[in-house]
């Protein structure tokens, strides 16, 4: 956790071809080794409309999304609703195409397993069921999330069925094994998810999360439903599983202060695209980016050295990614827009030990 980062070098434990090996145009990568390298995600979902049904437009909800998580490391997304950040989680573990065929996925997901690099992305259902075990996801309503007819054990056995543990005995006792790991009693296995409160309930679906022994997890808003005072334990009990299984986590959130605890590299996204990436304290103490301040401006900061210069007040009106702005396009909220911001898509760039896509933000 935490471990210092630099620029990715293009070191790694297996060369892919036709990749550009100087920085990670999105991320910086850590001195960790990769364990999953996205490069250039676009997903659109089409719209179809009319009498007779046929496309009217799209949704390009991902728009050239890159970065690299490492082995045990975690990587913050954040940014508000809409933005695309499940959309990429879902593209990461590839169940975009399970829940609406007609969409439209480019870009890479390269997955370095033990015996070498794939990429998900092409991956069809059957491929890609050898790799399905190793890319898991923590839900964020963890009612909605767990079959309220099944007992908790049945739930937390399911990924065990389908990726073969065949012996009911040996499913059994891993159900137990798994329950004391999220810090539940193995003898509830037996009882419903109404029999738990909201935190129990998530500490479920992360035991089903990790019953297949996964090496990466994406956690999907995790503590968005639970009260404030319980967030702190899923979050410390994420961070020991880590440790113990040396599990690395792409952990999803709109809300800064729950990323800047858990993660190593912040990734802002803003309309699809990334618009700041870093190392958490920097992008959390110092941020350059006109939208990662305006998101950081939300959290309450008990510390004084660290308070922002105060912008004009931006508006909450998040323009649709159906009908993205051009140039920039976070243009039409960004107190320091220029004119030539209308007209020219700023590029991440390395500025300050960050990648940042603002040529103007001081
Ligand atoms: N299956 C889908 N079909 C059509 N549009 C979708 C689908 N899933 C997500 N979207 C759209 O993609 C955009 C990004 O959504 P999402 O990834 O859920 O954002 P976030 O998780 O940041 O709130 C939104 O405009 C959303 O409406
Ligand atoms: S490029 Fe222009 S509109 Fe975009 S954040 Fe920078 S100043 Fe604001
Ligand atoms: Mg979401």
């Amino acid at each position: 956790m935490n471990g210092p980062s630099t620029p990715q070098s293009g070191a790694g434990p297996a060369p892919v071809t036709g990749r550009d090996d100087g920085r990670d145009a999105a991320a910086g990568t850590t001195v960790h080794a990769p364990l999953l390298e996205v490069e250039g995600l676009h997903v659109r979902f089409p719209i179809f409309g009319g009498l007779i049904p046929r496309r009217k437009a799209e949704v390009h909800a991902v728009d050239g999304v890159s970065f690299a998580l490492g082995q045990g490391e975690t990587v913050g997304l954040v940014g508000e609703s809409g933005c695309g950040k499940t959309t990429v989680g879902r593209a990461v573990v590839n169940i975009l195409r399970a829940m609406n065929y007609r969409v439209d996925i480019d870009g890479r997901i390269l997955y370095h397993h033990a015996a070498g690099v794939v990429d998900l992305a092409r991956l069809g259902r059957r491929e890609m069921r050898q790799y399905r075990s190793d890319l898991q996801m923590v839900f964020q309503d963890p009612y909605a999330s767990l079959n309220p007819r099944m007992t908790i054990a049945r739930i937390i056995e399911e990924p065990m069925r389908v990726h073969g543990v065949r012996s009911a005995a040996e499913r059994r006792d891993r159900v137990r094994w798994l329950l004391e790991k999220v810090n539940l009693r193995a003898e509830h296995a037996g009882r419903y998810p109404h029999e738990f409160s909201g935190g129990q309930r998530q500490r479920v679906g992360i035991a089903r999360a990790l019953a297949t022994n996964p090496k990466i997890v994406i956690a999907d808003e995790p503590v968005s439903a639970l009260d404030v005072s319980i967030q702190a334990q899923v979050v410390n009990l994420l961070q020991d599983l880590q440790e113990e299984f040396g599990l690395s986590y792409v952990f999803i959130s709109h809300d800064l202060s729950v990323v800047r605890h858990i993660a190593d590299r912040i990734l802002v996204m803003y309309l699809g695209s990334i618009v700041e990436s870093g190392p958490s304290e920097e992008v959390y103490r110092r941020p350059l980016h006109p939208y990662s301040r305006v998101l950081l401006s939300a959290v309450p900061r008990p510390d004084p050295s660290v308070r922002l210069p105060r912008h004009d007040a931006v508006s909450d009106d998040i323009p649709s990614p159906l009908n993205k702005p051009s140039g920039c396009a976070f243009r039409t909220r960004c107190p320091i827009a220029r004119p030539d911001c209308a007209t020219v898509t700023p590029p991440l760039e390395w500025r300050d030990g960050r990648f940042v896509a603002c040529p103007y933000s001081e």
